[in-house]
């Protein structure tokens, strides 16, 4: 079954989608096949398109963001998807009022060696290379884990 993950952020506009298209790229790949999508806890930004100084340092480095528009969570999404994947502490915290939080882990997570607990938002800071550097090592351990994820399920049938 096609594994289905879900990127969350506060305004969907800069952190969760790019990390939906630097996965979505990064998976391709690597021959992986995914339902990909972001969505924002917040509503300011529905139907806009990502952040324009963020689409330039993605585009900088190959991902287009220009076809992806804002959405904000539904309370199903938490059932729907296997994983929901935070940015940071607070979005997991606004989550818990759309539902269970069971699936939610936070993308840092995948990146140990980063030494980063969240992905700070370049919304706010201005770094947007910063933040789409630990995107993709994010998005590469997201990878891993999902790949050895099914060599062990694999083994265990
Ligand atoms: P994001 O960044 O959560 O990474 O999409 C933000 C963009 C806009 C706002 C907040 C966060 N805002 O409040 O407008």
């Amino acid at each position: 079954m096609t594994h289905r993950i879900l990127f969350v952020c506060l305004g969907n506009i800069c952190r969760s989608p790019t990390a939906e298209a630097v996965t979505r790229a990064k998976a391709a790949a690597r021959g992986m096949d995914l339902v990909l999508d972001s969505a924002g806890t917040g509503n300011w930004h529905v139907g806009k398109p990502p952040y324009a100084l963020m689409q330039e340092a993605a585009r900088a480095r190959g991902y287009d963001l220009s076809p992806l528009r804002a959405r904000q969570v539904l309370p199903t999404d938490l059932s729907d998807f296997d994983r929901v994947i935070v940015m940071d502490a607070d979005n997991a915290a606004d989550l818990a009022s759309f539902g269970s939080t069971d699936r939610v882990t936070l993308f840092t997570e995948y990146a140990p060696s980063s030494g980063a607990t969240y992905v700070p938002d370049p919304y706010f800071t201005r770094d947007f290379e910063g933040a789409l550097a630990l995107i993709e090592d994010c998005a590469e351990g997201l990878l891993d884990a999902l790949e050895q994820q099914a060599q062990s399920n694999r083994s265990d049938n």
